[in-house]
């Protein structure tokens, strides 16, 4: 593994636009290592009680579940048990790698044109911060599935880390009071929502103080006393419901209670000779970050150099081709059928990618569409490996930072607002920019499209990186680039997550980058007809890389609050 020079990723970590000061906490310089386990979540506390399972013998799930609770807890931003997510479980010893779809659903009087105006025109309002922006949130099943199908501890010793950190409260940091405060007018709309994220006199808790969510605590201890079954059909299912019924929601005590997780198999594909294991639909992650490296595959990124001009032409030119397919035939499989062989397939990518022009090709030659706005994105990726053989890569969201901004009423925890994952409108981007199709348009009972990408890399038959990413629209290229900067350039894991990202998403018509690429490349790229517009940081990648039987914990320094521990 190559070395990187201090210089060279001190540069990397104080170019970015994200939260400098945070690598001044803690050892960010070099790689955490460990051969017994590793976690590495994008919180210190998750981190810490999930490294508590490891330490006690608990393997790599019932690690990953404990720090998936203790996130809804401590980073309720994206943490979340009214969400849903991904995880991929990896297993060296049989060789089994399964991946658990428990995204939300529709609720089952969602319908096509639900988000529409009276003019055809989509209410942003109406599918991001209402209760009609909410799907079925799937978090607590689909955690519990993984627990009692893979796991070894009990769903009340999962959790109780959680009811802990939620009953006596814990030290609020600089990240959490940021985030509230600048989120203050959307979490105030509700006062449900008010009263549980500020003070009584309105003001945000501030770093040092206590956080504590009595109305939390008690949900999750519902929950452990009396299995999953509670939040589908019990008193918080009532919660859920009322709040519903208040205020004009569609989520109905059937939705919940119909509620299932899928153990799916995953996404397959190869890159210069390792595996590639990632999520298949509902998410299209897997599907788009095999057919972008097979497009790579066909060049020499390795000899083009790491961040170069060359290579970038050639990763942004294979992205835009890979959102344009996105948009066209990416959704649920249980309703639509999605042509994965084909788009996976490495013929199919050379088709698009070979020969390659030395000129940027315009979004517009490869399909027509509105050039669509970003909006901020927040969800939650944690890999965890044991020492039994296990990898564990997981994501899970609420969408937005907060999800709909809307807690549920005596139940403590916020709503998703996962329905604006869906194509309100063919054409009509959503908050990511991204463009859809029939294949996603708002069914009953559908699963919304995500790109969430929890992917574990094998070698030679063996778990060799463990990674994925929050990011909306940017998770994909986040995943492929910490993939490529591992093969294609040997660098090292903790260089890996921090190198400065790009991304091309085909509209809008942009290669976006953050801070940290050099002018020059930035000049040549615009010279072959790319428009390169620097925007903020992207995504938080928590990674592991496995080399000779050592855990390397790379957690990203986009994140103040990311920590990887091992012991
Ligand atoms: N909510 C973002 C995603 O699932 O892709």
């Amino acid at each position: 593994m190559k070395n990187i020079s201090v210089m060279f990723l001190t540069t990397c970590l104080l170019g970015f636009n994200a939260n400098a000061a945070s690598i001044l906490e803690g050892d960010r310089s070099v790689p955490v290592e460990s051969t017994n386990g590793m976690v590495v979540t994008s919180h210190t506390l998750a981190t810490d009680e999930a490294l508590k399972v490891l330490k006690e013998g608990g393997n790599a799930i019932d690690a990953a579940v404990t720090a998936a609770f203790a996130l809804a807890v401590t980073q309720p931003r994206s943490g979340n048990i009214g969400g849903g997510g991904f995880m991929i479980v990896s297993n060296d010893k049989n060789g089994q790698v399964d991946a658990i779809d428990y995204r939300e659903k529709a609720p089952a009087k969602a319908y096509k044109d639900m988000f529409l105006d009276e003019d055809g025109n989509v209410n942003k309002d109406l599918a991001r911060f209402s209760h009609k922006s909410a799907g079925v949130p799937g978090s607590v099943a689909g955690l519990a599935l993984a627990l009692e199908k893979y796991g070894t501890i009990s769903l009340a010793k999962a959790l109780a880390p959680a009811i802990r950190l939620a009953e006596e409260g814990f030290v609020v940091l600089p990240r959490f009071t940021k985030g509230t405060t600048s989120q203050k007018k959307r979490l105030s709309k509700f006062e449900s929502s008010k009263k549980v994220f500020f003070k009584k006199d309105g003001s945000a808790y501030q770093p040092g103080e206590l956080f504590v969510q009595k109305d939390l605590a008690n949900t999750l201890k519902r929950i452990a006393e009396h299995g999953a079954k509670e939040f589908y059909t019990g008193k918080t299912a009532d919660l859920i419901v009322e709040e519903m019924q208040r205020h004009g929601g569609y989520i109905t005590k059937d939705d919940l209670a119909n509620y299932e997780p899928a153990i799916r198999k995953p996404i397959h594909g190869t890159y210069r000779g390792y595996d590639i294991f990632s999520m298949p639909p509902p998410s299209s992650g897997g599907i788009h970050v095999v057919q972008i490296l097979n497009m790579m595959e066909n060049y020499d990124i390795g000899k083009l150099g790491h961040n170069s001009a060359a290579t970038i032409h050639v990763m942004a030119e294979s992205m835009k081709r890979a959102y344009v397919d996105r948009s066209a035939y990416l959704g649920d499989t249980d309703f639509v059928d999605v042509p994965t062989k084909g788009l996976i397939s490495k013929e199919y990518a050379k088709s698009l990618i070979v020969p390659l022009s030395d000129k940027a090709t315009s979004a517009k030659t490869l399909r027509e569409g509105d050039a669509p706005a970003y909006e901020s994105s927040e969800t939650t990726h944690f890999s965890i490996v044991d020492k039994f053989g296990n990898a564990v890569s997981n994501t899970y969201t609420i969408n937005f930072s907060y999800g709909s901004g809307i807690v549920v009423e005596g139940a403590g925890f916020l709503l998703n607002n996962e329905m604006d994952d869906f194509s309100s409108k063919p054409g009509v981007p959503n908050a990511y920019g991204l463009i859809g199709g029939d294949a996603n348009k708002i069914e009953a009972n559908k699963r919304m499209l995500s790109s969430m990408s929890p992917t574990v890399v094998k070698k030679d038959g063996k778990n060799f990186l463990v990674t994925g990413s929050p990011g909306g629209s940017r998770i994909i290229t986040t995943t492929l680039q910490v993939i490529s900067n591992v093969i294609d350039h040997n660098l090292n894991i903790l260089a890996a997550v921090s190198a400065p990202r790009l991304h091309h998403q085909w509209l809008p018509d942009e290669i976006r980058v953050e801070e940290g690429f050099s002018p020059d490349t930035i000049h040549l790229l615009e010279a072959q007809g790319h428009t390169v517009t620097e925007k903020s940081a992207m995504g938080a990648i928590q990674s592991i890389m496995i080399k000779e039987g050592t855990f390397y914990g790379g957690a990203d320094p986009r994140r103040s609050t990311s920590k990887a521990a091992g012991f």
